[in-house]
């Protein structure tokens, strides 16, 4: 970055911190059966573009659904909860918060986007910095799988914490109630939790918005290898593998794989370990759990977070729910 620092930029998920998780989740994930690594791992800038891609996509009606449903109410949400930080978890490109800190009134607004992404983070802060001048901002990389990265945040109160884009659904199941109870940790009497959920819909839908006809998706998931490739000195050849998307009725979840086309082996140079991939064989990528919301209030509550508000757009199948520390 030049000239003058407009933001505070905290670098928690340092380039070692970084390297080691991806070394343990990727070392990990290709020795198991199933194959199956962490989504984390496919926001390079690449990636991030990519994803922006995807939000645009016929198919994938989550973010546009999302957006729809906080410009309708962000400013009853500016009332109910009369926020004074706003700290956003997997802030991306800050597009829809944009709606929120406007309700909120930006000047004197903490704003702590907090991404895994340094470059959608710097990117985003630089261009909230011109246009709300009057924010304070602090952007956080960190891996926010793990909320207690963020103990130190801004004392300024009320706190609303906002989860948007139903990332939550990339959290299995069981490993949603001890996320949601650390973050509930960090949260103090009179914060606020905004959470937006992409409801369960028709398998038919489910599979198209993960596998689109214009094959962003697909390169989404492959960039994956890229990554691995440059950060990993790997040598995966992207044609070799396809591109699949299957809804898990059980789970409740969609999954992204990457399908290996013939038998192969992948040298891994950065962790010393050569992979075995059969024909056909499978390696799951991403998880993407979807929510009902009556579901979702009940796992708040278990949590500690009992739900004022729910906003549902029944056309596009998403939610938002407002909770408070109870
Ligand atoms: C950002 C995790 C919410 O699961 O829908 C989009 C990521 N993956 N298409 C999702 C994603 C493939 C997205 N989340």
């Amino acid at each position: 970055m030049t000239g003058i620092r407009t933001y505070d930029y905290t670098n928690s998920l340092g380039t070692e911190h970084y390297a080691a998780a991806l070394r343990v989740d990727i070392r990990d994930g290709l020795t198991r059966t199933p194959k199956s690594t962490a989504p984390t791992w496919f926001y390079d800038a690449r990636g991030s573009e990519l994803f922006e891609q995807i939000t645009q996509l016929k198919e994938y009606p989550v973010c546009r659904a999302e957006l729809g449903v906080l410009s309708l109410h962000a400013r009853d949400i500016a009332v109910r909860t009369g926020a004074r930080c706003l700290v956003e978890l997997g802030s991306g490109s800050s597009t829809k918060t944009k709606l929120i800190l406007e309700a909120l009134g930006p000047a004197g607004l903490h704003y702590v986007p907090v991404d895994v992404s340094a470059d959608a983070l710097l990117q985003a802060s630089a261009q909230l910095a011109q246009d709300y001048p009057q924010l304070i901002l602090h952007a956080i990389r960190a891996d926010f799988t793990a909320p207690l990265v963020l103990a130190e945040l801004p004392d300024r109160g009320p706190r609303l914490f906002a989860f948007l884009g139903s990332t939550l659904g990339n959290f299995s199941r069981p490993a949603r109630s001890p996320f949601l109870r650390e973050l509930r940790s960090i949260m103090r009497p009179g914060d606020f939790l905004l959470i937006g959920a992409d409801l369960v819909k028709t398998k038919r839908e489910m599979v198209a918005a993960y596998d689109d006809s214009l094959g962003v998706t697909a390169a989404f998931n492959k960039n994956l290898l890229h990554v691995l490739n440059r950060e990993l000195d790997a040598d995966f050849e992207p044609d070799r593998f396809e591109h699949r998307a299957v809804w898990c009725s059980a789970e409740q979840h969609i999954e992204m794989r990457l399908r290996s086309r013939a038998e192969h082996r992948v040298a891994i140079r950065g962790l010393g370990l050569t992979v075995h991939f059969g024909r056909g064989e499978e390696w799951i990528t991403e998880r993407s759990a979807k929510f009902t919301t009556s579901g979702l209030q009940a796992e708040l509550a278990t949590a500690g977070l009992r739900t004022d508000q729910v906003w549902a757009d029944v056309d596009t199948g998403f939610a938002v729910i407002l909770a408070h520390v109870c």
